[in-house]
């Protein structure tokens, strides 16, 4: 192999190992307080809008896991989630700054609330059907906020527009901008959309959305002034 290839594979080899490690890195919430100047502007306001590919509320991430949040920032530098805005901000963070900044959201507001086992809010039949078909409650909960594994993420009480955005992007290929290649949520949602066909599929996401938002949560936006 010549000189430049070889460094070439040492390269992304060392990229690939040092996506795989981010998970393991310890985040240290101090230091993630320090350079979260740059999310407050969105994350930090309630009922702040993004306006792309629609208008939607940003999702709530303070309350949330702190390996997906990792998990979340990661795809975004390495472009399986494709997103203008965060993907330029993710990869602006190293490593380093996302375990920091994952410590610092997971725990931003406090201890909450852990939700009832099981909601006790039932969901209407359209979204009934697609929870069963999609086995959604075993990857994510009963109460859809104690993920089966802590790179998943609770979705109880997330925004509604979101989680339907979030949705509709699994099954989103070849636009430059948007869409999400994650694997088993891909195959999930693509498989329950052919199951059922894209209009019906279109009326279970939107009641999904709604049932899912509507149900005890751990998420919240902690509102920070910006002249500390
Ligand atoms: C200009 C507004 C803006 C800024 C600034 C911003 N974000 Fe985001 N963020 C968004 C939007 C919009 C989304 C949803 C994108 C999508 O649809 O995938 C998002 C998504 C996320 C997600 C995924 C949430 C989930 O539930 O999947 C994480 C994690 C995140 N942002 C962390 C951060 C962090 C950490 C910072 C600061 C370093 C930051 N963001 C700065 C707008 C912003
Ligand atoms: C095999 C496990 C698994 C199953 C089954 C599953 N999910 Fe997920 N889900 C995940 C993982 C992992 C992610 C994070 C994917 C990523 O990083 O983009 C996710 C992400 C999501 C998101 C995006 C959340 C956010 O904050 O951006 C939504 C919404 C969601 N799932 C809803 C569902 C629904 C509804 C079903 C059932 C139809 C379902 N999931 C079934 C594992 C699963």
């Amino acid at each position: 192999m010549n000189k430049l290839l070889t460094t070439v594979f040492a390269l992304a080899v060392a990229s690939v190992t040092g996506a795989a490690l981010s998970q393991e890195i310890k985040g240290d919430a101090k230091a993630g307080e320090k350079i979260n100047a740059m999310c407050i502007g969105c994350h930090g306001i309630v009922g702040y809008q993004a306006s792309f590919p629609q208008v939607y509320k940003v999702p709530m991430i303070s309350g949330q896991g702190a390996k997906y949040i990792v998990n979340a920032l990661v795809q975004y530098k390495g472009g399986e989630r494709k997103h203008p805005t965060m993907q330029a901000i993710a990869t602006s963070l190293t490593d380093q700054d996302m375990a920091n900044l994952a410590a610092y959201y997971s725990t931003h507001g406090g201890e909450s609330v852990k939700p009832p086992e099981k909601p006790a809010m039932e969901p209407g039949t359209k979204a009934a059907a697609l929870l069963k078909t999609g086995n959604c409650a075993a990857c994510h909960g009963a109460n859809f906020s104690t993920p089966l594994d802590p790179s998943y993420p609770k979705l109880a009480g997330q925004h509604k527009d979101y989680l339907l955005v979030a949705l509709r992007s699994y099954s989103v290929e070849g636009n430059p901008m948007w869409g999400r290649a994650h694997a088993s949520m891909s195959g999930t949602v693509k498989a329950a959309q052919k199951a059922v066909g894209p209009h019906e599929f279109e009326a279970q996401i939107r009641e999904t959305a709604s049932y899912l938002a509507s149900l005890p949560t751990e998420l919240k936006v902690v509102p920070e002034s910006r002249f500390r």
